[in-house]
């Protein structure tokens, strides 16, 4: 595996890039930098390689700003209502980032940490174990975690994400990928065209601020509703009050799933003009179904793409938003000798004319 210098961390710490490769030509480069997933290269149906993530060549943009671009998130993915939560008789007061509330893991989250990174290949394909040990009251979280997070790229065209995490004293833990993806290709146009799958009958309304309001709604007779093939665009200009609070498509999605845990479909994302596939299988009860809709022209990316509005979208699988205010909610809190585990596989692959 190649590994090649990216610079410096505000800490000091060295930064690098490793590039992983597969049988089939797929190469995905990814920095131990906040485990960003810098490039990711497929085919398309013609066989002709492209990048379909968004992001920066050097080191400095996404130190300067980024919204989240390739990012691995914690501890906790997603918002969390006024950056508060009560856990076993005690309040606690996180990092506010998003207004008045948390996001993602606050101002300094897993996305702006630097990981020990160790490549590994196996009879599956090859990858990075990266290692994080986030120390008690971090960003106001409880308890020393410990954080394990494997990326495999295998032969068979997936990239894998196995996340792995122990804690001394309880705490919400809730990691997710945060890559941006165009399947046309980076910076190559909008992402209204995609067509796209959701394995979920159900999903969390939200407020203005993107707070869940509790409880969960059918997707039956809303622009929610992906349980048949539709493109990203065909309704997202509805006047549909959920739509206004994100934005656009800014939604957990609540996937179906037989039993709590197993490994089920969550997306099948199609992009007609290059025929490439991406599927998503995960662990996760839920899926954040994000349009790009912050983005808007103001962030130059790779080789000089412009990001405008909705030129990317992320899938992020994970549990609920606000879990830890939210009793309704599969739980978020890891406790002293459990093991946070999850998994999620994104798989590549083509469909003909
Ligand atoms: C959130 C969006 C947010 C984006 C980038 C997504 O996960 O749902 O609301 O703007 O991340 O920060």
């Amino acid at each position: 595996m190649e590994r090649t210098p990216f610079g410096t961390a505000p800490g000091g710490q060295p930064v690098e890039v490793y590039t992983l490769t597969n049988k089939r030509g797929i190469e995905a480069r990814v920095t131990n930098y906040g485990g960003i997933i810098l490039s990711l290269r497929v085919p398309d149906r013609d066989g002709r390689f492209d990048d379909v993530v968004l992001g920066y060549d050097a080191l400095a943009d996404y130190l300067r700003e980024t919204p989240y671009f390739g990012a691995l998130i914690g501890r906790y993915g997603n918002r969390i209502a006024r950056g508060r939560f009560t856990l076993d008789g005690q309040q606690y007061i996180l990092a506010t980032n998003n207004g008045v509330n948390h996001l993602h893991g606050g101002l300094k989250g897993f996305d702006k940490v630097v990981w020990t990174a160790e490549p590994f290949e196996n009879e599956q394909g090859m990858g990075l174990v990266l290692t994080y040990v986030s120390p008690d009251g971090e960003e106001g979280y409880p308890g020393t975690l410990s954080a394990k997070v494997t990326y495999t790229l295998t032969d068979d065209d997936a990239l894998v994400f196995d996340y792995h995490a122990t804690t001394d004293k309880a705490t919400p833990v809730n990691l997710t990928q945060h890559s941006y993806f165009n399947l046309a290709g980076d910076g190559k146009g909008d992402i209204l065209g995609h067509v796209v799958t959701i394995n979920a009958d159900r999903f969390v309304p939200i407020d203005p601020a993107s707070i869940p309001l509790g409880g969960l709604r059918d997707v039956t007779g809303t622009p929610f509703d992906f349980r048949r093939p539709t493109p990203i665009g065909a309704r997202i200009r509805q006047d549909d009050e959920q739509l206004r609070n994100g934005q656009g498509y800014d939604h957990s999605l609540v996937l179906n799933k037989e039993r709590a845990g197993e490994l089920s479909l969550a997306a099948h994302v199609l992009e007609p003009t290059t025929g490439r596939v991406m599927e998503i299988h995960t662990t996760e009860p839920g899926m954040q179904f994000y349009s790009g809709n912050f983005l808007d022209g103001t962030l130059k990316g790779k080789k000089g793409a412009v990001y405008h509005h909705r030129f990317g979208f992320a899938m992020e699988t994970q549990h609920l938003p606000d879990s830890p205010n939210q009793p309704d909610f599969p739980s978020t809190i890891l406790r002293p000798g459990e093991h946070y585990r999850s998994r999620s596989v994104y798989r590549f692959s083509v469909s003909g004319r």
